[in-house]
């Protein structure tokens, strides 16, 4: 088939027949016209893309076969592509591929993953990346993207003021519509991704905040030096109770976020911010803190800590025992393609409420609030808006191994699309 001659960049989307692509597909579609850009679908199997867009006509996107396990089908896809947004997971086993072919095209990158040893080995390709002249963007759904955005709206806010952002302190409140199920909760391919980073035979580093900060001082110049990370901003699991709230550790792993903040502050472009660490803790509130429910609540937050401490504990087995627990959990574990079916965005609302200091005294506050199902309504919309976005231009600030905050510029406006807002105040 001849390759439609287009003017317009193109976003390639990957994992499209899966619970999140799905969702970011409908989205691309419909903001596509929009914003002037042309949507690439890659999928191993073509057809079941295509029954999908039956009735479209002649602006349905076209569709690539792709099959991450033979790389050879990747190049005339990521070729075609300025930006690919990759929604196939588990990425530390598919997404090597899918990166080695964008650092070959000059194609930008964006995906989900959380699996901190992938997102370890991208550090490692920073000034490849740069000298390709592409932005590797990994964590760009719930996690990491609102706690990033947040800060750096943050950082930002304290610039304009002529001071310096010197501590976060972010808490998320989901409202979840009554009578959800676990399965709306979490999809297979969430908690197979969590097991792939057991399995991984590289040294684990669950619950390092500085496990991003790998070399920059030497490579990026920057000031900030990771054992000041680690001691001004250490990771805890132990749940609080704070303004009538019970806090537990932030969700699924709080190891996931604070890595990506500190990568963030290390390579801002906002003045002052990579010479300082940044003091950032997060959690997620559980509710109101009285009665029999807040003995309850209270409890749920030491079982959600003791679950986490257990998985950063099974990260520092040995790695035969690692990749035998890895085989049991993933038996056990919802499989890849199952999880939310239905109705991502009715009933569902989300807020990170973020207190900040500066280095000069200042004190300040900022809100987050968003619709749908944070993993699999907004988390599909975030990321198809940040692909969008990418598509029609990455600051030179942005090349490299990246993050969601540095690839969108303080560009607050780009995520109302995907039903997020922010707001910064006294
Ligand atoms: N950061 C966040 O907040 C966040 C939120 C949600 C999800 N996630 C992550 O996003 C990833 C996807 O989650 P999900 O629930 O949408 O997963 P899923 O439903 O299991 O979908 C996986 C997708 O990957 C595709 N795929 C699998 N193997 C492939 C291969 N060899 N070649 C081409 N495509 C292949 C599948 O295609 P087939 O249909 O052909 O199998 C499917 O489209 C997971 O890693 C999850 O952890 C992160």
């Amino acid at each position: 088939m001849e390759t439609p001659i287009t003017s317009r960049p193109v976003v390639g989307l990957l994992g499209a027949t899966g619970i999140t692509g799905r969702v970011a597909l409908d989205h691309l579609l419909t903001r596509a016209d929009e914003v002037g850009v042309e949507v690439l679908v890659g999928a191993r199997d073509p057809d079941r893309v295509r029954a999908r867009l039956d009735g479209r006509g002649p602006s349905a996107p076209q569709v690539l076969r792709v099959d991450l396990a033979e790389p050879a089908t990747l190049a005339p896809f990521v070729a075609r592509a300025d930006v690919v947004l990759n929604l196939a997971g588990p990425y530390t086993r598919l997404a090597p591929p899918v990166i080695a072919a964008c650092l070959d095209h000059g194609a930008h990158y964006v995906d989900l993953t959380g699996e901190a040893p992938l997102a370890h080995r991208t550090d490692l390709m920073h000034d490849r990346a740069r000298a390709a002249g592409i932005a590797i963007v990994h964590t760009a759904g719930f996690e990491a993207l609102p706690a990033d955005i947040l800060v750096d709206a943050a950082r930002r806010h304290a610039a304009a003021a002529g001071e310096t952002l010197r501590s976060a302190d972010l808490v998320t409140r989901v409202r979840v519509p009554a009578g959800t199920g676990r399965e709306e909760m979490i999809s297979g391919g969430t908690a197979q991704s969590l097991v792939e980073v057991l399995r991984d035979p590289e040294p684990a580093r669950l619950g390092d905040p500085a496990v991003r900060l790998a070399g920059l001082r030497a490579h990026a110049g920057t000031a900030v030096d990771p054992d000041a990370v680690r001691r001004c901003s250490p990771i805890r699991l132990r749940p609080r109770r704070s303004a009538g709230a019970v806090l537990a550790p932030m969700t699924p792993l709080a190891s996931i976020n604070p890595p990506v903040v500190h990568r963030t502050q290390a390579l801002s472009p906002v003045a002052g911010a990579a010479a300082t660490p940044l003091a950032f803790r997060e959690a997620t509130s559980l509710g109101c803190w009285g009665g029999t429910a807040g003995w309850a609540r209270l409890a749920a937050a030491w079982l959600a800590a003791a679950t986490q401490l257990a998985a950063v504990l099974a990260s520092r087995l040995p790695h035969p025992v690692r990749a035998r627990l890895a085989d049991v959990l993933s038996r056990r574990l919802p499989p890849s393609g199952s999880g939310p079916q239905g109705d991502v965005l009715t009933g569902w609302s989300w807020e990170t409420k973020g207190r900040f200091t500066t280095h000069e005294g200042g004190r300040f506050h900022g809100v987050l609030q968003a619709e749908g199902n944070p993993g699999y309504g907004t988390t599909a919309w975030m990321a198809a808006e940040l692909a969008l976005h990418m598509a029609q231009g990455v600051p030179e600030t942005a090349l490299g191994s990246s993050t969601p905050a540095l690839a969108l510029d303080g560009h607050l406006e780009a995520l109302i699309p995907a039903r997020v807002r922010i707001r910064l105040g006294e």
